[in-house]
């Protein structure tokens, strides 16, 4: 169960954190991974490392907020490998600010990367496998997508809209083949949370309020992605798995 042999699948924002942690788990499962981010370099040395076999990864530089340089992305991932099978959207970026702080030119930024490069590489991406009958597209929420903190207006709206959007997407692009499905990560240990891991405050409010009383791994996420990506989900739609040691169950 759970193989992906033979699928050709685009991670954006894989060079690092969770997109990593997933493409890791889906070369495993046998798929082609796509790398992908903004820095020509990091794709290319995360891709050779990745690539053991010399067939199971290789990297398209783009930023994901410049969506012509996506949908060319798309036609050169099908024109290099036949087919696009899956579209993870996870690159995703936050700014801080209180509400009354909060900049104009942030508010765009967040929004131009969390939810409308997701929407345009899912539509480019959506043609190709709409064409084959069939396709998966997986969006990277966060559980700031169903509950909120402060500080962060921009992210919990993107978040939020994405998961709206993978609803809206599901129901009109299943009849075609595609599922679209959502995951809601939880705290997650990736390196860009080092300093909140190591803040005892920070770490108590995250171990205290989850149930089962820690952080989450990338490898918990990317099992996940795994999941949703495999014909064992086929009959998943719509919907976005919270996987976040029950924080958001909790009160
Ligand atoms: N970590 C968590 O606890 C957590 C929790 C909930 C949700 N999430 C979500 O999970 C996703 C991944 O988070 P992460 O923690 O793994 O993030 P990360 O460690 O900061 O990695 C982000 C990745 O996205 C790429 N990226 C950023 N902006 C990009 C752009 N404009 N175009 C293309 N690539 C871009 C980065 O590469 P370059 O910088 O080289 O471009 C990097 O590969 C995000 O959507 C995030 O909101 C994370």
């Amino acid at each position: 169960m759970f193989r992906l042999d033979g699928k050709v699948a685009l991670i954006t924002g894989s060079t690092r954190g969770l997109g990593r942690a997933m493409a890791e788990a889906m070369i495993a499962q046998g798929a082609h991974v796509v790398i992908n981010g903004r820095s020509d370099d990091a794709v290319l040395a995360v891709a050779a490392e990745l690539d053991l076999d010399g067939r199971s990864a290789s990297g398209v530089a783009f930023d994901v907020a410049d969506l012509s340089a996506g949908d060319a992305a798309i036609d050169t991932i099908v024109g290099r490998h036949g087919a696009i099978d899956i579209l993870v959207n996870n690159a995703g970026i936050n700014r801080r600010a209180a509400v009354e702080d909060f900049g104009d030119d942030e508010w765009r930024d967040v929004l131009a990367v969390n939810l409308d490069a997701p929407f345009a590489l899912s539509r480019s991406a959506g043609r190709h496998m709409t064409a084959a009958g069939r396709g998966r597209i997986i969006n990277t929420a966060s559980i700031m997508g169903t509950v909120a903190r402060p500080t962060i207006p921009a992210y919990v709206t993107s978040k939020a809209g994405l998961v709206g959007m993978t609803k809206a997407l599901a129901v009109e692009m299943a009849p075609h083949g595609l599922t679209v499905n959502a995951i809601g990560p939880g705290y997650v240990a990736t390196e860009m949370n080092t300093a909140l891991v190591q803040d005892p405050e920070f770490n108590s409010m995250v171990v205290d309020s989850t149930p089962v009383g820690r952080w989450g791994t990338p490898q918990e996420i990317a099992a996940a992605a795994v999941f949703l990506a495999s014909d064992e989900a086929s009959y998943v739609n719509g919907q976005t798995l919270l996987v976040d040691g029950g924080m958001t169950t909790a009160l």
